[in-house]
C-alpha cells in the first residue's frame, strides 16, 4: 500500500489549477505543489489579489484563499516538487500538432514526454505518475518505456485519471463529479488515488478500468458531447428553412429519456480547447489503424461545426445587403462560453475573421476577456497583416460603447449580463435598420422586435 503525503502537479493551467485547488481543500493533510515553467502564470497564482488569479472560475478564488500557503503551493521549481512528491499528476497541454507528421490532427505530445523525462531524471524515490492531461490511447505505454529505462532502482506506477470538468463550472464539477475514472495496472497504486477522491466522492462514482479504456474513454466522451452539439446545429439549419424552431425540437427530443435533454443547445458552433482537438486526435488515431470509416464518421462533427460558424457570418453579410465593408458590427462575447475568460477556439474568433475578410469594422465587448487577448487570437490565424487587424478591430470596455452607431450586434457568448442590458438604449444609438444576430438564442424575440430591431436567432 502507498501513503500519499505529498503531491506534485506539473501544469498549472485550466485543469491543473482548479483540480489541485479542490484536492488541497478536501485533503488538508496532503501537501500539494503546482509547478509550471510559465513563471508569469505561477506569479499570478501567488498574487495576493485574488482577482488576479490566472484563471477565472466561479468559486475558485475562495478555495485558493482557503488552501494557499496551508497545503497548496505554486512554484516554478519543477525538479524540487518532483523529487519530494509521492504522486505526480501530469496536467500539461496537449495541443493539436502544428508541424510534421500528423500536422493539424494528432496531439502534440512533446510536453508530456518532457515531463516524463524530467521525472525520470530527478526521481530518487518510488512515484505514482498520473496522466491528468487528455492523451491518445496507449500514451501510457510510451511513458512507461521512458520511466522504466532509467537504469535506477526507482519504481514508477502509471495511472490514467482523465479530467471531465467543464470550464465555467469547474469547481462544481470537481466537487460533485458524475464519475471519477482511474485506469491502471497496479492495484495498490489505483487504491492510493481512489483513497484521495473518496474523501469527497461517493465510492460508487469512482470507476476503475484498465489503462487503455481510461485513456480512450476521455476522447470518446468529448467526441460524443461535441457530436450532440453538431447534431442539433445541423438541425438548426433545417429549422431555419422550414419554420420549425430548434428549441422546440430540442425540447421534444430531449424528453425522450434515451436521448436526454442536456447538451442540445443550438449555437454558433462549439469552441473551447478540447472538443476539436480531441476529435481530430481520435480521427488521427483511427486513420493510423487504417479505420477509414471510423475516422470519416467522427470527422463530420468538425465539418459541421466549421460550417455553422461560417454560415452564421455569411448570414450577417447577406442580411446587411451583401456588404459589411466599413460597417460597424458589435461582437458581444469573445469567450468560448459564459463564465470563463478562456477564448481558445472560440466561435467569436472565426466569425470575426470572416467578417474582417469583408473589411467590416469590428467592435468587441466581453466582460472577462482582456483587449490584448482579442488581438492575439485574431493574429494567430495569420489571415491578414498585423496592422490591418489593429486598424479594423477595437475592443470596448463598455457594451453600450461597442454597440453605439453599429449596423448590427452579434451575440457570440451566452453571458447572462447580455440579457439584462437596456436594449432600448442600445437601439436608440444604433444605425437603422438595427440588426441583432443571436448566435446563442439568448434574447427574447418579441421584446427586441417590439423595440424595432430586426432579430435573427440560430434555428428560428
Ligand atoms: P493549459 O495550457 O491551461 O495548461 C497547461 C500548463 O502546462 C501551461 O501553463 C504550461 O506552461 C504548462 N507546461 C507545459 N509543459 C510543461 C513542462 N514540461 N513543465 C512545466 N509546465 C509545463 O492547458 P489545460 O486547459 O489545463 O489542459 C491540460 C490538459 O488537460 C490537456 O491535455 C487538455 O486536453 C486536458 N483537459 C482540459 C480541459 C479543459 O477544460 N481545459 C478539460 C479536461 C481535460
Ligand atoms: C468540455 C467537456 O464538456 C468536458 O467534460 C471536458 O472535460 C472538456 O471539454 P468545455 O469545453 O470546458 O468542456 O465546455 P462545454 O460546456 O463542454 O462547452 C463546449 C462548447 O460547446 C462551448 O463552446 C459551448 O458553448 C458549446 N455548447 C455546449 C453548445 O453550443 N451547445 C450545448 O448544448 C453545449
Amino acid at each position: 500500500a502507498f501513503t500519499i503525503k505529498k503531491i506534485c502537479c506539473i501544469g498549472a493551467g485550466y485543469v491543473g489549477g482548479p483540480t489541485m485547488s479542490v484536492i488541497a481543500q478536501q485533503c488538508p493533510d496532503i501537501q500539494i505543489t503546482l509547478v509550471d515553467m510559465n513563471a508569469e502564470r505561477i506569479a499570478a497564482w501567488n498574487d495576493p489579489d485574488l482577482d488576479r488569479l490566472p484563471i477565472y472560475e466561479p468559486g475558485l478564488s475562495a478555495i485558493v484563499e482557503e488552501a494557499r500557503g496551508r497545503n497548496l503551493f505554486f512554484s516554478t521549481d519543477v525538479e524540487a516538487a518532483i523529487e519530494e512528491a509521492d504522486m505526480i499528476f501530469i496536467s500539461v497541454n496537449t495541443p493539436t500538432k502544428n508541424y510534421g507528421k500528423g500536422k493539424g490532427m494528432a496531439a502534440d505530445l512533446k510536453y508530456i514526454e518532457l515531463c516524463a523525462r524530467q521525472i525520470a531524471a530527478v526521481a530518487t524515490s518510488d512515484k505514482i505518475v498520473v496522466e491528468k492531461s487528455t492523451l491518445p490511447v496507449r500514451t501510457a505505454a510510451a511513458l512507461k518505456s521512458i520511466l522504466h529505462n532509467t537504469g535506477s532502482a526507482v519504481n514508477f506506477h502509471i495511472l490514467s485519471n482523465p479530467e471531465f470538468l467543464a470550464e465555467g463550472t469547474a469547481v462544481q464539477d470537481l466537487l460533485n463529479p458524475d464519475r471519477v475514472l482511474i485506469g491502471g495496472e497496479n492495484k495498490d497504486a489505483i487504491q492510493a488515488l481512489v483513497d484521495i477522491y473518496s474523501r469527497w466522492v461517493e465510492t460508487d462514482r469512482i470507476l476503475t478500468t484498465n489503462l487503455w479504456s481510461s485513456e480512450l474513454s476521455k476522447l470518446t466522451a468529448n467526441a460524443f458531447l461535441a457530436q450532440r452539439v453538431s447534431s442539433i446545429n445541423s438541425i438548426s439549419e433545417l429549422c431555419e428553412k422550414t419554420g420549425a424552431d430548434v428549441q422546440e425540437v430540442a425540447r421534444a427530443i430531449g424528453m425522450d429519456s434515451r436521448i436526454g435533454s442536456k447538451f442540445l443547445k443550438a449555437s454558433v458552433g462549439f469552441g473551447g480547447s478540447c472538443f476539436q482537438k480531441d476529435i481530430l486526435n481520435l480521427v488521427y488515431i483511427a486513420r493510423t489503424y487504417n479505420l477509414q470509416e471510423v475516422a470519416d464518421y467522427w470527422e463530420q462533427v468538425i465539418v459541421m461545426n466549421n460550417h455553422q460558424k461560417q454560415r452564421f457570418a455569411d448570414n450577417i453579410i447577406q442580411t446587411l445587403f451583401n456588404t459589411v465593408n466599413g460597417k460597424k458590427i458589435a461582437i458581444l462575447g469573445w469567450a468560448f462560453k459564459k463564465d470563463t475568460n478562456d477564448t481558445r477556439e472560440s466561435a467569436a474568433i472565426y466569425v470575426s475573421d470572416y467578417l474582417l475578410n469583408e473589411q467590416a469594422d469590428i467592435h468587441v465587448y466581453d466582460p472577462k476577456v482582456p483587449a490584448e487577448k482579442v488581438f492575439v487570437d485574431l493574429e494567430h490565424l495569420n489571415s491578414r497583416p498585423l496592422d490591418e487587424t489593429r486598424r479594423l478591430v477595437s475592443v470596448s470596455e463598455d457594451p453600450y460603447e461597442a454597440c453605439k452607431d453599429a449596423h448590427a450586434v452579434a451575440i457570440l457568448t451566452e453571458w447572462d449580463e447580455f440579457k439584462e442590458y437596456d436594449w432600448s438604449k442600445i437601439k436608440r444609438h444604433m444605425k437603422s435598420p438595427a440588426f441583432v444576430f443571436d448566435g446563442r438564442k439568448l434574447l427574447d424575440r418579441k421584446q427586441l422586435e417590439d423595440l424595432g430591431f430586426i432579430y435573427y436567432a440560430i434555428g428560428e
